[in-house]
């Protein structure tokens, strides 16, 4: 019998689509005494996972429901299979992006504190730090919000999610430039090695890499300098991938706008320059988080643990221990 360990609140009907010959094993959040598990559903994103693990035995699979599995590499060891979440996160993910594109060009965080303040205001008193560059008021006509639609955006990390940001932001009529780790064709990929010839050409920059010590710090002082004047730069990968101390000072001398979901730290603290940033749309790191999502991250999971029961490859596999 396969032993499946699964976290102790885990409501019921999530677990409808595993086999029947599985085994539910549900882990309490504090572990006093060891337990046999054969394949371990890992808790999302609990910094407790680790101490979690030391109290399992005979782990061959942990199957990761996130598609970032940084957090986990430092301390599973090489003879557990880890398998990650990509692909259930696509439809999340890239919808929070598409919104926080859209919510930024219409200026929603700036009306939405106007209507906080019961203000009913145009442009001209409004204090907005692009609001008097070149380009975003047009002789007499007061611009109140920007288009997408004709746009360049610049996906970093063209993977998964990449992939299901420019189909949501194709009917938008933009131009989409896309960065990966190697270069491809069809759809043309440029290799990471061209960031900085395609960073000044585009309005938005979006993030979506996996963090590693490869993408830490990759959009920093250097490439931050080289967007556009008023460029949006959206951040749904993760915090570290934006030096946030160069982050910082271009937003305070309004040079570019930022929408993000991740931030280093995170949280981030009160007190901390990022929250009275200006121009700066900040979300808790829920990009990913919806009902649906969770929903199809356990049917996935239902599927890895049928691959595991019938001896077929597993999916998503980042770390292969050949259990
Ligand atoms: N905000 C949220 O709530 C949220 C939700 C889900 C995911 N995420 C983040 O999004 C990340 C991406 O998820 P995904 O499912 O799209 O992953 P994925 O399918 O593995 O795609 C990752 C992409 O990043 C590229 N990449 C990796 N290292 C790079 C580097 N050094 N320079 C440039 N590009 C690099 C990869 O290039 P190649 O194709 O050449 O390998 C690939 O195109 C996750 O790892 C996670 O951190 C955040």
């Amino acid at each position: 019998m396969t032993r499946v360990g699964v976290d102790e609140n885990l409501a019921a009907e999530l677990l409808t689509d595993f086999p029947a010959e599985a085994e539910i094993v549900r882990l309490p959040r504090t572990i006093l005494s060891p337990l046999e598990v054969d394949f371990w559903i890992l808790p999302f994103y609990r910094r407790d996972a680790e101490a979690s693990f030391r109290q399992l035995r005979g782990v061959k699979v942990a199957q990761s429901l996130m598609a970032g599995v940084d957090w986990i590499l430092p301390w599973l060891p090489a003879g557990v299979t880890l398998c990650d979440g990509r692909g259930i996160h696509d439809i999340s993910a890239s919808e929070w992006v598409l919104a926080a594109i859209l919510a930024s060009m219409k200026r929603f965080p700036l009306y939405r504190d106007l209507q906080n303040k019961q203000q009913w205001r145009g442009f001209a008193t409004v204090t907005d730090g692009f609001l008097s560059e070149t380009g975003a008021q047009r002789g007499q006509y007061t611009v109140l919000g920007e288009d997408l639609g004709g746009k360049t955006v610049l996906i970093v990390g063209y993977g998964s999610i990449g992939a299901a940001i420019e189909a949501r932001l194709t009917p938008f009529g933009v131009t989409v430039e896309r960065v990966a780790r190697s270069a491809r064709e069809a759809p043309k990929v440029s290799a990471v090695s061209e960031l900085r010839e395609l960073l000044p050409q585009a309005d938005i920059v979006v993030a979506i890499v996996p963090l590693t010590e490869a993408t830490r710090g990759l959009i920093g002082a250097a490439e931050i300098a080289l967007m556009k004047r008023g460029a949006l730069l959206v951040n749904a990968a993760r915090g570290p991938v934006v030096a946030t101390d160069a982050l910082v000072e271009a937003l305070e001398q309004q040079r570019i706008r930022a929408a993000l979901d991740v931030t280093d730290p995170e949280p981030l603290p009160a007190g901390h320059p990022l929250w009275t940033a200006p121009n700066c749309l900040i979300t808790p790191h829920i990009g990913g988080s919806t009902p649906g999502f969770i929903r199809r991250a356990f049917q996935f999971g239902a599927r890895q643990v049928r691959r595991f029961m019938a001896g077929e490859p597993l999916e998503n596999v980042v770390t292969d221990a050949g259990y």
